[in-house]
């Protein structure tokens, strides 16, 4: 099976934290007369970015829960930022670094006078944001966005760390380990593959864990192009679960389960009620001694799982057609002025 640049991810996570500027608190801008200064006190973190750049918000939010970060994590998939922030670090990430939605939200944020640090391979973000002074890290490329994964989200746990959010330096390495591990587990992920065919995943997970089956199902969708759905509890036991009795065919329930996460004994209620109606999830364990082992472990196993369903599918798995087409529409179209 080619499993495109996974065995590149230990190197990728490793390269990108290299561009990541020493001296970024020491950072002043001038922009328009209104004075960013880096080294000033922040009280959350709004992570902004779509689809593949996105989810690393998820992912950061899910570690937060494990690491008991200083501040909110605020993930935003918007053209717009939240509304009433009071002094956020607002990290902007988009692969392509063409993404309108993302260089609307990194345009407002340097408007506002919040500092802005961007993520990316180049394009627009990039230029926007160097003309103008704003830190901007560079990362390595890969086949498409989705497949960058660890070369967008490195970088931002380092700057969580030169903000004093989280303390991850000690971790960084136990999170490769967790990719390497699942890159030895791809017999297995095939396994799984087959298991779904002729399905719709129904992919429970809980809330810190989060991350994991959003990356899940959007990696289902993009890799495989398979529908599936993601049901986070403990609020998807109170509505998803109802229609666990549907008489509709072709659901294949998944539960992910974290090692040590405090929602476990919660999931294991929802693992016997789910199968006390006959429809007995498969169990996906995330392995790892660190919370962000797990993670990685669970991201990389997953993703190889909708690799192998694309193959078993006959379907190519880079290409996203219709995500191009509305983006050049929206462009076409001057929806967003960027
Ligand atoms: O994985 C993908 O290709 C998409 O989800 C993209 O990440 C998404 O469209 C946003 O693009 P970018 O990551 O270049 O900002």
């Amino acid at each position: 099976m080619n499993i495109i640049d996974y065995p590149r991810w230990p190197s990728l996570a490793r390269e990108s934290i290299l561009n990541v500027p020493m001296d970024l608190r020491s950072i002043k801008l001038n922009i328009n007369g209104r004075i960013i200064d880096y080294s000033e006190e922040i009280d959350s973190v709004v992570i902004t970015g779509m689809g593949g750049s996105g989810v690393v918000g998820d992912i950061v939010n899910d570690l937060c829960w494990f690491w008991d970060c200083r501040v909110p994590i605020i993930v935003s998939k918007n053209m717009r930022l939240p509304r009433r922030l009071s002094k956020p670090l607002v990290i902007a990430i988009s692969y392509s670094g063409n993404t309108a939605e993302t260089i609307m939200s990194a345009n407002e944020a340097l408007t506002k006078g919040y500092p802005v640090v961007g993520i990316t391979t180049g394009g627009k973000l990039s230029t926007l944001l160097g003309n103008r002074g704003v830190p901007v890290i560079l990362v390595p490329k890969a086949s498409a966005p989705r497949y960058g994964l660890p070369a967008l989200l490195y970088p931002t746990l380092v700057i969580l760390e030169r903000f004093s959010v989280a303390s991850v330096t000690s971790e960084l390495e136990s999170g490769i380990s967790g990719i390497e591990r699942a890159l030895g587990h791809v017999d297995d992920a095939t396994e799984l593959a087959n298991q779904l065919l002729n399905s719709v995943p129904v992919v429970w997970v809980t809330e810190s864990r989060r991350g994991v089956g959003i990356r899940f199902k959007n990696d289902l969708n993009e890799n495989a192009k398979y529908y599936s759905v993601v049901s986070v509890v403990p609020e998807g036991a109170h509505n998803d679960i109802a229609a666990v009795i549907t008489k509709q065919g072709g659901l294949r329930h998944m539960v992910i389960m974290g090692p040590n996460d405090y929602e476990g004994l919660y999931e294991e209620v929802l693992i016997d009620v789910i199968s006390s109606f006959r429809a007995k999830p498969i169990i996906i364990k995330l392995e790892g001694k660190t919370p962000l082992e797990a993670e990685m472990y669970g991201i990389t196993y997953l993703g190889i799982v909708t690799l192998a369903l694309a193959g078993l599918l006959g379907v190519e798995p880079v290409s996203t057609e219709p995500i191009d087409r509305l983006k050049s529409l929206l462009s076409e179209r001057r929806i967003f002025q960027v």
